[in-house]
C-alpha cells in the first residue's frame, strides 16, 4: 500500500518555525515527510533529524529522501529524542516539530487494525516491536480497567454499556477484528445515533489507540525537554488532534511561559521560576475553509507554537 498522507497546516508550521536555513531541526513525527520536505527545501547548510516510532515510516523516508544528506532519521519514540540528540553530540536546536497521532497511511491500512472503517486484526500498534495490541487490551483488560480506559481517553459517556458488550462477547469467543469491535460498539446505542457525525465508534477507538501506545504518558515531560533546548529565538511547534492531548500542550507551554508558578494566593514568590519561552500564538491555530475542505483530518488539529527566550 502506497504511503499516503497529507501534512495539516503546512504553511503555518513552516512560517511558525521562521526556519534559520543553517539551523539543526527535529521533528519528532517524521510519518510520510510531508512537513519534513519543506523544512529541508529551507535548509542550507542546516540539518534535520526525524524520528518515528513506526519502522515503515522510516523506511518510506529513507527512500523518498535518500539524496539528502542532511537528513538523519532514527527509529524511535520522540520522548527518547533528547537523549539520542545528546548521544549525536546535539545539546541546542534551533526548532522542533511534533505532529501528534496517526497517519492517514496507518489509519487507512486495514492491517494495521487502527479504523473502524477497514477490516483487520485488532493491533493499533505504530510501533511492530512494541508488546501491547489492541487485542490484548480489549480482550485482557478487566471490566473496570476497560471502563476506565474509555472514560479516560475516549471521554465516551456510554463506556459502561459498550464495555459490558465486549465483556459479554469476549465469553464465547476473543475479539479479534475491528469490524468485530465496531458492531460491539455501535450493539450499545440506539440505531438512530449509530450514522451520525464522526460513528460512534470513534471515541472508543481512540481510547483504545492512546492506551496501546501510551499516547499521553511523559508527553509533558518531552516538551519541555525539548523545548529547553531551543536556542534562543529557537522555535517548537506542536500539532493536537483532540482536547486531552491539547489540554497537555497548553498547559507545559504555558508553565514554561510563566514566571512564578507558586499556588494561587502564595503571598511572595517561593520557587523562583523564571520563563523559559514565550507564546507565539495566545490561541491555537486552526485550518482554514481551504484546507477543511480539502483534508477532513484537518478539522481537528490545532497548532500551538512557542519561542525560546
Ligand atoms: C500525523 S503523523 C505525522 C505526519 C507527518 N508530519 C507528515 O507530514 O507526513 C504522526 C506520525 O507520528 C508517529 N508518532 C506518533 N507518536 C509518536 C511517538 N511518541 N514517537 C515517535 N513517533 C510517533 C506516528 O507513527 C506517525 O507516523
Amino acid at each position: 500500500m502506497e504511503f499516503k498522507h497529507t501534512p495539516v497546516l503546512l504553511n503555518e508550521v513552516i512560517d511558525g518555525l521562521s526556519i534559520n536555513k543553517k539551523g539543526i531541526y527535529v521533528d519528532c513525527t517524521i510519518g510520510g515527510g510531508g512537513h519534513s520536505r519543506h523544512i529541508l527545501s529551507y535548509l542550507e547548510g542546516g540539518k534535520l533529524i526525524g524520528f518515528d516510532r513506526d519502522e515503515e515510516a522510516i523506511n518510506v523516508c529513507r527512500e523518498k529522501f535518500k539524496d539528502f544528506s542532511n537528513l538523519t532519521l532514527i527509529h524511535s519514540n520522540f520522548k527518547d529524542a533528547p537523549a539520542k540528540l545528546q548521544e549525536m553530540g546535539i545539546n541546542e536546536i534551533d526548532g522542533y516539530l511534533i505532529d501528534l497521532g496517526v497517519s492517514s497511511y496507518q489509519i487507512d491500512n486495514g492491517e494495521r487494525g487502527f479504523s473502524f472503517l477497514h477490516d483487520g486484526r485488532l493491533d493499533m500498534r505504530m510501533d511492530k516491536t512494541s508488546s501491547l495490541d489492541a487485542f490484548q487490551v480489549v480482550n485482557n483488560y478487566s471490566k473496570e480497567k476497560l471502563i476506565n480506559v474509555l472514560y479516560k481517553y475516549g471521554e465516551e459517556s456510554n463506556a459502561k454499556k459498550i464495555v459490558e458488550n465486549i465483556v459479554e462477547r469476549r465469553k464465547i469467543k476473543p475479539i479479534e477484528t475491528t469490524f468485530e469491535l465496531r458492531d460491539l460498539i455501535e450493539a450499545a446505542f440506539p440505531k438512530k445515533v449509530i450514522y451520525g457525525k464522526g460513528g460512534v465508534s470513534k471515541k472508543t477507538f481512540q481510547a483504545i489507540r492512546i492506551e496501546v501506545n501510551g499516547e499521553l504518558s511523559g508527553l509533558d515531560k518531552v516538551v519541555e525537554e525539548l523545548s529547553l533546548m531551543l536556542k534562543k529565538g529557537g522555535r517548537g511547534a506542536v500539532i493536537t488532534f483532540h482536547s486531552l492531548e491539547d489540554r497537555i500542550i497548553k498547559n507545559t507551554f504555558k508553565e514554561l511561559a510563566t514566571d512564578c508558578i507558586c499556588p494561587p494566593r502564595t503571598p511572595v514568590c517561593i520557587c523562583g521560576h523564571k520563563a523559559q519561552v514565550k507564546l507565539v500564538n495566545k490561541k491555537p491555530i486552526v485550518a482554514g475553509e481551504k484546507e477543511l475542505n480539502e483534508n477532513s483530518r484537518s478539522s481537528s488539529a490545532k497548532l500551538r507554537i512557542i519561542e525560546r527566550i
